[in-house]
């Protein structure tokens, strides 16, 4: 069995309801049903949520420790926290993928959004399709095997 892990920055616990007409109307619930739906039977995906930054901080030292892949969206984080940045940068040197992603698509919205300081060590970005920009990275880990 296989773990991916699909870690979720400040505010995504309100999806369904935060912002439809920017994040759709689905919550973190239909995340982890479409991402298991879409997975091999052999990997589990592991689905989190934090708005403490130190705690998504020690789930990439746990990607780290246990050789797991990354799903991230790092949500505002991702255009401030050097501190995810650096612990996002210990999962890509320790050769783990670790794919960005954001259901939006952060370049057509406020210019805060268009910068992010985790994209330089994220293994690759993927924003601005909804939710299967997710179902997308997630394919990607899957076929690395
Ligand atoms: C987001 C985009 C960020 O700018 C924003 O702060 C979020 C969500 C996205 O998934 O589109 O919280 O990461």
């Amino acid at each position: 069995m296989r773990t991916v892990l699909v870690l979720n920055g400040p505010n995504l616990g309100r999806l369904g309801s935060r912002e439809p007409d920017v994040y759709g109307s689905a919550d973190l619930d239909d995340l982890w049903t479409l991402l298991t739906d879409s997975a091999p039977e052999d990997v589990t995906v592991d689905v989190r949520q934090t708005d403490d930054e130190a705690e998504l901080i020690h789930w990439l030292y746990e990607a780290v420790d246990t050789t797991t892949p990354v799903v991230l969206n790092p949500a505002a984080f991702t255009h401030y926290s050097y501190a995810l940045r650096d612990a996002a940068a210990l999962v890509t040197k320790a050769g783990i993928p670790l794919v960005e992603v954001h259901i939006s698509n952060p370049h057509a919205r406020e210019t805060f959004r268009h910068t992010s300081v985790v994209s330089a060590v994220a293994t690759g970005v993927i924003a601005g399709f909804g939710f299967d920009s997710y179902r997308l990275a997630l394919d990607h880990i899957v076929r690395l095997g």
